[in-house]
């Protein structure tokens, strides 16, 4: 009974994710992913192929492997057959050109970008140039061969140091360092693309703190060098990699004196995107803006009691001073994608340290780990 209840749930999302051919066939709406073999673009291109899209990634690789989208095609069983992958920078217009040339998009998702705040800051001109000349090159090429869906990566840094919480949609935005600037001023290059033109659409979705990984412990967040977010810095000292964490600030407001973040199960991310390019094809869609998160604040040690009872390993502490930059208090409100994406986080923090951990134990070194020359 559960295969055929599967079946039928596969098929009527293929249905809705497909558009009626000429000869009356339906085809399925084939998307581009940017940077769809990093952490948040894998587990989104593997929820797009079980919805039935035809997924098609660019990545320079610069910060993913290649093992991800193996994988990725893996998990998606027979679906797994409508991903394909081109290893290429968004700044090469020559391949962007052949790709749109070769493919006909519905809608593009662009994750691809640096994000590491610290390196933003010791080297600015490499984010505004990565960040703001992929994303120009990227819009230029859509306009150019009339494909005017996008959905853009944003990130809660944008509020900057938001003076509430939760943080709503229309709150002052700001920038407080480079990446949080190439995040704010790709936003205002959308909305401005919007004004121009009727025929663009457009969805900004603003992320708070993605963690967890894919239940199967099969793809997960690879970070590179000395990680700067608390969880994956978690997971390497959960698997001996390091050797203890340091609190940055014991001393907030809060609860317990640490900083409170709203952390979000990257498969709920995932399910986000999913939701956005279907409010992608209302016709009164413009320029629009949706906060993905859960809605929660959990303080650091919150997170990292969870992420012990999760894997049962004990995580040394350091507590230190308040990290330049860092926020009290910031959590969304996600009231306005409940009610227009119709999309809800459903996991909470023990399922996002039970699936990190899994990811963790199966691959302590990330995809550099295990059976890769196999995939
Ligand atoms: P990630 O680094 O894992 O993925 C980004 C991918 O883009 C990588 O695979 C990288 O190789 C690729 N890339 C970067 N520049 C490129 C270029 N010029 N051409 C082609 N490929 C390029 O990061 P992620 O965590 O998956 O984040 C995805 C997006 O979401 C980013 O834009 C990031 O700024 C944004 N975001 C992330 C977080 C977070 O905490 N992870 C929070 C808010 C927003
Ligand atoms: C969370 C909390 C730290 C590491 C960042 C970016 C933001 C977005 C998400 C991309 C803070 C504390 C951390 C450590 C710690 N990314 N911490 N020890 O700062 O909320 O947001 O990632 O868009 O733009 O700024 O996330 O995971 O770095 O920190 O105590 O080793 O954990 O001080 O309170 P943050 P984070």
């Amino acid at each position: 009974m559960l295969p055929l209840i599967i079946l039928t749930h596969r098929f009527l999302l293929f249905l809705s994710n497909s558009i009626s051919s000429e000869h009356g066939f339906m085809i399925p709406k084939t998307v581009l992913v940017t940077g769809g073999a990093g952490y948040i673009g894998s587990h989104t291109v593997l929820h797009l192929l079980l919805a039935g899209f035809k997924t098609v990634v660019i990545d320079n690789l610069h910060n993913s492997s290649q093992t991800s989208i193996l994988r990725v095609k893996k998990l998606a069983g027979e679906f797994g057959n409508n991903l394909s992958f081109h290893k290429a920078d968004l700044s090469d217009r020559d391949v962007l050109e052949q790709i749109f040339v070769s493919t006909k998009f519905d809608a593009v998702i662009h994750f691809a970008g640096l994000k590491a705040v610290g390196e933003s800051v010791r080297r600015p001109l490499l984010y505004y140039n990565n960040n703001l000349s992929g994303a120009i090159t990227l819009l230029e090429v859509m306009a150019a061969h009339g494909c005017k869906k996008l959905v853009f990566s944003s990130s809660a840094t944008v509020y900057g140091w938001p003076k509430e919480a939760p943080c709503k949609e229309e709150f002052h935005l700001s920038a407080v360092n480079p990446y949080g600037r190439t995040k704010l001023i790709i936003e205002e290059i959308c909305r401005d693309v919007c004004s121009s033109e009727q025929e663009w659409k457009i969805i900004l979705l603003r992320y708070f703190n993605p963690v967890g990984a894919h239940p199967s412990g099969y793809i997960g967040e690879d970070p590179q060098g000395v990680p700067n977010n608390l969880m994956p810095f978690v997971q390497q000292v959960a698997v001996g990699k390091r050797p203890a964490l340091t609190v940055f600030g014991n001393d907030y407001n809060t609860t317990d004196g640490t900083a409170v973040r709203d952390y979000i199960h990257v498969a709920d991310l995932a399910d986000g995107h999913v939701a956005a390019l279907l409010k992608l094809d209302e016709s009164n869609t413009g320029c629009e803006v949706y906060n993905l998160g859960s809605g929660k604040g959990t303080s650091v040690l919150e997170m990292v009691r969870a992420f012990e009872q999760a894997s049962g390993k004990k995580i040394p502490l350091v507590i230190a001073g308040r990290r330049p930059g860092d926020a009290e208090i910031v959590y969304a409100s996600t009231e306005k994608a409940e009610r227009e994406l119709k999309w809800k986080a459903k996991y909470g923090i023990d399922e996002m340290c039970r699936d990190q951990w899994n990811w963790a134990s199966k691959n302590p070194y990330g995809y550099g780990s295990q059976e890769d020359s196999t995939d």
